[in-house]
């Protein structure tokens, strides 16, 4: 079996990935040092798919106990990097720690893939990278504005130094910029689990209707949009996994133009926040507790993605739709709950 090394498999993406590649017949192995993160998403990949996965509990920032990983499992074939800080109001407050620990583990890890001659890395970047774009749908060949915030400055800065990396190697790169990734696996095995007050929309939702946080706030409404909120570009998660192992499948399979390719991984369709907040009244029955606010600072109007290059040369299709995101992220809150519940009563 083909090995692959998934940095940041404890994590939200990382783990669906993780279970997307062993469906799809890879052996895996993980990098993680869980300090965004737990153990408890590899008990539902091993519940999910009947394997256990090792994780290194290693900080990738030190190379040399990254190099030890890779000397112990010396039959890698590709690498796909996900582990990063990634909470944009955060990245504002702390710019160092961003930089130091998004750009260190990247450079470490590929510093790992030169001296292993590993010739297939799929990189986890994001729509932020377009900034504030005026036309839509973004292509990949959309131009990039400044960064609005030093997380999404780490995501511009990574995709760089991957382009270098590739044309200095014998590396090949696929970079896949996410657009909003929600909902969880159908299993409800395996699902978000943000640390703390969570920033986005989906988790703020169903936090909110779960009793967690007591009402949400709407950021603007007064945006020049059909409804007035933001519009952005949600996808569900399962279908951003399996783009990851058809990257890895594309790069094995030498098709690649260049060393480095970029690919879009979003539906196409621009959802408004009024709309999602519907969409989960819908779903779930419930009236939700919100109120219209003030903007939220360095938000952006509306972004959506042209995902055709994705779809035409990764042979990638969209399984969900809007209302099984939902669907799905509600079916976990509630067992999330239940969890914590049965824990709070022993
Ligand atoms: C979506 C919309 C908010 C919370 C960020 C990163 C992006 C990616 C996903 C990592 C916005 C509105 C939200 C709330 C609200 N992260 N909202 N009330 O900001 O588009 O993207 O997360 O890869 O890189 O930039 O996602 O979910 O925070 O916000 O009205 O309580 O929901 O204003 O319009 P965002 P989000």
């Amino acid at each position: 079996m083909t090995k692959v090394l998934v940095t940041g498999g404890c994590g939200y993406i990382g783990s669906h990935t993780i279970v997307d590649l062993i469906e799809n017949g890879y052996e895996v192995i993980s990098i993680d040092d869980q300090s965004r993160s737990t153990p408890y998403p590899l008990t539902g990949i091993q519940l999910i798919t009947g394997k256990r996965i090792k994780n290194y509990k290693v900080d990738l920032k030190n190379f040399d106990e990254t190099l030890a990983v890779f000397q112990e499992n010396p039959d890698i074939s590709a690498v796909i990097h996900f582990a990063a800080y990634k909470a944009v109001g955060e990245s504002v407050e702390q710019p160092l720690s961003y930089y130091e620990n998004n750009m260190g583990s990247l450079v470490s890890i590929l510093k790992c893939v030169k001296e292993f001659n590993i010739q297939h890395v799929v990189f986890s970047s994001s729509c932020t990278v377009y900034g504030n774009p005026d036309r839509f749908p973004v292509t990949e060949a959309t131009a990039l504005q400044p960064a609005v915030s030093p997380y999404g400055a780490t995501k511009q800065m990574g995709e760089q130094i991957l382009r270098d990396f590739s044309l200095a190697s014998n590396t090949r790169v696929i970079l896949l910029r996410y657009f909003n990734p929600v909902g969880a696996h159908p299993s409800c095995l395996i699902g978000e689990l943000p640390l703390g007050k969570p920033q986005n929309l989906f988790p703020v939702i169903t936090q909110t209707a779960i009793g967690k946080l007591p009402k949400m706030m709407v950021y603007g409404s007064d945006y020049k949009t059909r409804d007035g909120s933001c519009i952005r570009d949600y996808i569900h998660v399962s279908d951003i996994a399996h783009a990851h192992t058809l990257a890895v499948d594309y790069l094995r399979a030498d098709k690649m133009q260049n060393k480095c390719e970029v690919f879009n991984l979003g539906t196409g369709n621009g959802i408004t926040v009024l709309e999602a907040i519907h969409m989960f009244e819908k779903v779930s029955g419930l009236q939700l507790n919100y109120e219209i606010g003030p903007r939220r600072s360095g938000d952006i109007e509306a972004i959506y993605a042209n995902n055709e290059k994705a779809i035409q040369q990764l042979g990638w299709t969209i399984r969900y739709d809007l209302e099984q995101m939902m669907q799905t992220a509600w079916a976990w809150e509630q067992k999330i709950k239940k969890e914590e519940d049965s824990i709070s009563k022993n």
